[in-house]
C-alpha cells in the first residue's frame, strides 16, 4: 500500500510511479481512513510533499490517528521536495515510531517547488524540464525500493532539531489572511468543495476563509479554474502549477 498527499500532482505522480512498477496500490490520504489494511509481509510507502524541511500539517495529523492493522515488512517514505528537503527523513522517521512502525528508508524527489510565494514557475519550458529530471530519479527510486534498500537517503538531509526554528515560520505562514481573491473569479465553489481542512466557505458566489489557521497547501491557489486566488504579493506573478499528468480542476 502506498499512500500519499499530494495538493498539485507531484506526490501523487511518484506514488502512482511506485505503485504501477511494484504492483502495489496507491492511495491519497484524503480517501484512506485511518484504519490502514495491510497483509503479512506487505510493504507500506508513504509519499508525500516537503513542507517548511518538514512533514505537511496534514500528513503529520494523518500519521497521529492511523492505526495499520499489521506491521509492514519493508516502510518507506518519499519526500517531494522544491529546493532542500532537510529534516523530512528524521522527522517522518520519529511520527512512524510513535505508531510502532519502523521506517525502513527514505528518499527525495526534486520537482517543481510550488511554493510560489517564492519560487517562479511561470516558465513552463523551465518546469517540463525539472519535471522530465525528476523521471529519472523516480526510476532510481523504484530501484532501491525494489531491493529494500535501508537508510535516509534524502539529499542535503538535516537533523530531527530543525523543526525548532521551521515550526514556527510553518505556523506564522497558516494564516489565511495572506489570501485573496481577484475579479476573475467565477464563483464555481471547487476551491471550498476541495480544501482538506474545509478553511473555505462561498458566501456571496465568493470564497471567503473561515478557519484561521489553513494546512497551506496550496491546493486552492494552484487548482483555481480562473487562477483567482492569490497568496502575498508575488504568486500572480510565479503562476500557476499543476503536475503534467493530471487536470488541476478534476484533480
Ligand atoms: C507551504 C509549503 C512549504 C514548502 N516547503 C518546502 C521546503 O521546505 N523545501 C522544499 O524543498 N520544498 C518545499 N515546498 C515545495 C513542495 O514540497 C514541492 O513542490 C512538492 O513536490 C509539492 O508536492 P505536491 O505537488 O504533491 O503537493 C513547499 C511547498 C509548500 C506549499
Ligand atoms: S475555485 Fe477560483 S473561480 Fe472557483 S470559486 Fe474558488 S476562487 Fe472562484
Ligand atoms: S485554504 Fe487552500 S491552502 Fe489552506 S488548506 Fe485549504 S486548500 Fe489548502
Amino acid at each position: 500500500m502506498i499512500l500519499y498527499f499530494s495538493a498539485t500532482g507531484n506526490s501523487r505522480h511518484v506514488a502512482e510511479r511506485i505503485a504501477e512498477a511494484t504492483g502495489d496500490v496507491a492511495l491519497s490520504i484524503e480517501k484512506s481512513g485511518n484504519e490502514i489494511v495491510l497483509s503479512e509481509g506487505e510493504t507500506l510507502g508513504l509519499v508525500t510533499p516537503t513542507n517548511w524541511w518538514e512533514l505537511p500539517v496534514l500528513v503529520r495529523r494523518f500519521i497521529r490517528r492511523m492505526t495499520v492493522t499489521c506491521r509492514p515488512a519493508y516502510a518507506f517514505v518519499v519526500a517531494t521536495y522544491g529546493s532542500v528537503a532537510g529534516a523530512i527523513g528524521a522527522d517522518a522517521k520519529r511520527e512512524l515510531a510513535k505508531r510502532g512502525i519502523s521506517m525502513n528508508a527514505a528518499f527525495g524527489v526534486k520537482m517543481p517547488d510550488n511554493w510560489t510565494p517564492i519560487f517562479d514557475l511561470s516558465d513552463p519550458v523551465r518546469v517540463a524540464a525539472i519535471n522530465e529530471k525528476a523521471e529519472r530519479i523516480i526510476d532510481t527510486v523504484i530501484e532501491r525500493i525494489k531491493t529494500r534498500e535501508q537508510g535516509n537517503h534524502i539529499k542535503y538531509k538535516m537533523p530531527h532539531f530543525v523543526r525548532w526554528f521551521t515550526d514556527p515560520l510553518l505556523e506564522h505562514e497558516r494564516q489565511t489572511k495572506y489570501f485573496r481573491v481577484e475579479d476573475s473569479c467565477i464563483g464555481c465553489g471547487l476551491c471550498a468543495a476541495k480544501c482538506p481542512v474545509k478553511a473555505i466557505e462561498m458566501r456571496d458566489k465568493r470564497p471567503v476563509w473561515i478557519v484561521e489557521r489553513c494546512a497551506l497547501c496550496l491546493g486552492c491557489l494552484h487548482r483555481c479554474p480562473k487562477f483567482a486566488i492569490q497568496y502575498g504579493n508575488n504568486t500572480k506573478e510565479h503562476g500557476q502549477y499543476m503536475h503534467p499528468a493530471y487536470n488541476k480542476v478534476t484533480f
